[in-house]
């Protein structure tokens, strides 16, 4: 049997060599250095005949299910498009061109495009209104702290769902690049939530410890959680029918769910402060954040129908019932988010209307990735979030409000 031991260590990003990798030996290990190995590009052909030159050929260990810290071939051979895969891919990972998913490039360009800075964003306002012992009711004041609760620990779960679970097992470069910028821009929502927290003068304990203290939060996040860490395992490795599924369950457990449904009675009930003239720094932080969510969301999307079209043995009945129940679900988490963050009606809201909106959106989640609709007839009570996010659009939605980030340049307010 195997050991940790008898795997070459790959030297050249540090990985597995820190002492606490090293530290942990046994089967399961080895087994999973041997299971990613089995998909890697060690498989590839590297023969003059196959196009390429093998100058030199090493073993390829990729360690703690991740890809892209295998040993580098010393190959002549160059990456061809069709050689390109979103998962279980057999080109280096490390190669960019040619671009295959120009979805995947053209969407990092555009959140490159979008770039907001929190602090470019006026809070004075809010602070006059949130001091003035009459600015706002009870009501308002704790959906605004729910809200800030919710999200300041969501963007961080999102972000620790990329980075170390959803990135290690992406094959395919131009969707990295994707993912990193999206990591970059989940750090800036955190710090957009912390500064109108720090705007506000609010208790930090208070807000940042919500989810585990407001129940409806701490299920959602635990909800989410799970998704986070399965594919975090160091065992884990797709390439198989099974761990493929749970690997698009994922996907669509963070961008469908999360992004595309938990996010929305928040970004509704933000967003009406802002059109009631209230608290409209923080809205426009808010809205800020739903166009780069949005964005997230379509490339998610494209993602779970481009592994869906590559693998369509993954996509049986079974399966496609236990997402539509994962949604459900979800449905369920985010309307008992609603009554606790509004539970009497305030800002022309009430939480029944979420009940709708939220089977409204769901229904467009399933149409997104080929799922019927599983509600239906709902309707959408607030065609105002239509006009300012229109759900098939991936940018500039705010175009009257919002001046597009010039590199090496700012904002620019009209
Ligand atoms: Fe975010
Ligand atoms: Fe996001």
């Amino acid at each position: 049997m195997l050991s940790f031991d008898d795997i070459p260590v790959p030297t050249p990003q540090g990985q597995a060599q820190n002492s606490t990798q090293t530290a942990v030996t046994g089967a399961a290990q080895a087994q999973g250095a041997v299971a990613a190995t089995a998909s890697s590009p060690a498989t590839m052909d590297f023969s003059p005949a196959a196009g390429g030159t093998a100058i030199s050929s090493v073993s390829v260990v990729p360690a703690g299910g991740a890809t892209g810290i295998e040993n580098i071939e010393v190959t002549s051979h160059r990456i061809k498009v069709d050689e390109k895969k979103i998962i279980n891919c057999r080109a280096d990972v490390n190669q960019l061109v040619p671009f295959k998913y120009e979805w995947a490039w053209q969407k990092y360009l555009d959140a490159c495009a979008n770039h907001w800075m929190p602090q470019e964003i006026s809070m004075s306002r809010d602070i006059a209104l949130w001091k003035d012992p009459n600015g706002l009711t009870d009501d308002e004041r704790m959906i605004i702290k729910r809200n800030l609760g919710f999200f300041s620990t969501a963007d961080s779960l999102v972000a620790n769902n990329l980075v170390l679970a959803i990135y290690r097992h992406v094959t395919n470069p131009e969707c990295r690049q994707y993912l990193l910028r999206q990591a970059f821009e989940e750090a800036i929502h955190t710090h957009a939530y912390q500064y109108v927290v720090e705007s506000l003068g609010l208790d930090e304990g208070e807000i940042f410890n919500m989810y585990r203290e407001v129940p409806s939060i701490h299920k959602k996040d635990v909800f989410q959680l799970q998704f986070t860490q399965e594919l975090a395992d160091p065992n884990f490795h797709t390439g198989t029918v099974a761990t493929d599924k749970r690997f698009l369950r994922n996907l669509i457990g963070y961008y469908i769910i999360m992004e595309g449904l938990f996010f929305y009675v928040g970004f509704v009930q933000m967003l009406s402060f802002g059109r009631q003239n209230k608290m409209t720094g923080a809205s426009e932080q808010f809205q800020y954040i739903m166009r780069d969510e949005s964005m997230h969301l379509n490339f998610g999307v494209d993602m779970i129908n481009a592994i869906k079209a590559e693998n369509p043995h993954l996509w049986t009945a079974e399966f496609q019932e236990e997402i539509i129940e994962l949604i459900n679900e979800g449905v369920a988490l985010e309307y008992s988010y609603a009554e606790d963050t509004m539970p009497r009606g305030v800002l022309g809201l009430n939480a029944q209307m979420f009940s709708e909106y939220l089977r409204f959106v769901a229904n467009r989640r399933c149409k997104q990735i080929g799922l019927a609709e599983i509600y239906a007839g709902a309707k959408n009570p607030f065609p105002w979030m239509s006009e300012m996010i229109d759900l098939k659009k991936e940018k500039n939605f705010f175009e009257t409000r919002v001046i597009d980030y010039q590199v090496g340049g700012a904002l620019n307010w009209d």
